[in-house]
């Protein structure tokens, strides 16, 4: 009887508070407190990078505990039951950081990603069509589960595989690399010494794909 009650627990609220609130700390730490960025400029712009880095850290999760847990480091079954949770919360903060990035697409915002033309340059156009193709995917990964395709079980074991979690986590990754490397290379101007939010989710991602490739059958 006690086993039942232990294996239904779920950790998925507490999860999703602790890494938000970390998320925010972050951002407002290295943007209003140490770094230049106004205070009127919280409720879109640092809050969007606020909601990407909780949506990758809670993806990163959601594809990650499994693996891990095969690999042998021990995840409570609390976690492993919060898995579901954290990557529909993941996905849907997602939606809100594209649709955050949309309005305020422009060199007003992001003066880095724009010619002095107005067009984009290469590395932004990179970085979009990435973000663009990782948000595609990862719909198409929740969606698969949502409707009559998980009655497929060939396609269901398709999007559950190991090579198939590996392109979704290089599209993100590809999204932040284009944007943010140059960024990374120059430790003197990160405000605070604090690493850039595309840093940081970076080597979440490379943490995350270690574990899919050793752990993930
Ligand atoms: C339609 C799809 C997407 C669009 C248009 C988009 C747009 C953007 C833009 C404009 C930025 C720069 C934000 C800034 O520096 O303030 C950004 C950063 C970021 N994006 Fe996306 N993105 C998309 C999809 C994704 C996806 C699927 C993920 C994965 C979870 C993601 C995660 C991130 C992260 C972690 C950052 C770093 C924030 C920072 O360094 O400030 N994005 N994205």
């Amino acid at each position: 009887m006690s086993e039942q009650v232990a294996d239904n627990r779920n950790s998925a609220g507490t999860i999703i508070m602790v890494v938000l609130a970390f998320s925010t700390i972050y951002a407002v730490s290295r943007y209003h407190i140490a770094g230049p960025v106004p205070w009127k400029d919280f409720p879109m712009l640092i809050l969007n990078k606020t909601l990407s880095l909780a949506a990758f850290v809670l993806l990163t999760m959601n594809f990650g505990l499994g693996p891990l847990n095969y690999l042998g480091v021990p995840v409570s079954q609390a976690w492993l039951n919060a898995r579901k949770a954290l990557g529909m919360t993941g996905f849907l903060l997602v939606m809100l950081h594209a649709l955050m990035s949309f309005l305020l697409f422009g060199p007003a915002a992001y003066g880095k990603f724009f010619m002095t033309d107005g067009s984009l340059t290469l590395l932004a156009g990179l970085s979009m069509l990435f973000g663009v193709l990782a948000f595609v995917v990862l719909w198409g990964y929740n969606m698969s589960f949502q409707t009559f395709l998980r009655e497929d079980k060939a396609f269901i074991k398709f999007i559950t595989s190991r090579k198939f979690m590996l392109f979704a986590l290089l599209l993100g990754a590809a999204h932040l690399f284009f944007m943010g490397y140059e960024g990374w290379l120059n430790p003197a101007g990160w405000h605070g010494g604090m690493p850039p939010i595309s840093l940081v989710a970076f080597s979440l991602f490379a943490v995350g794909y270690t574990i899919n490739l050793l752990g993930r059958k």
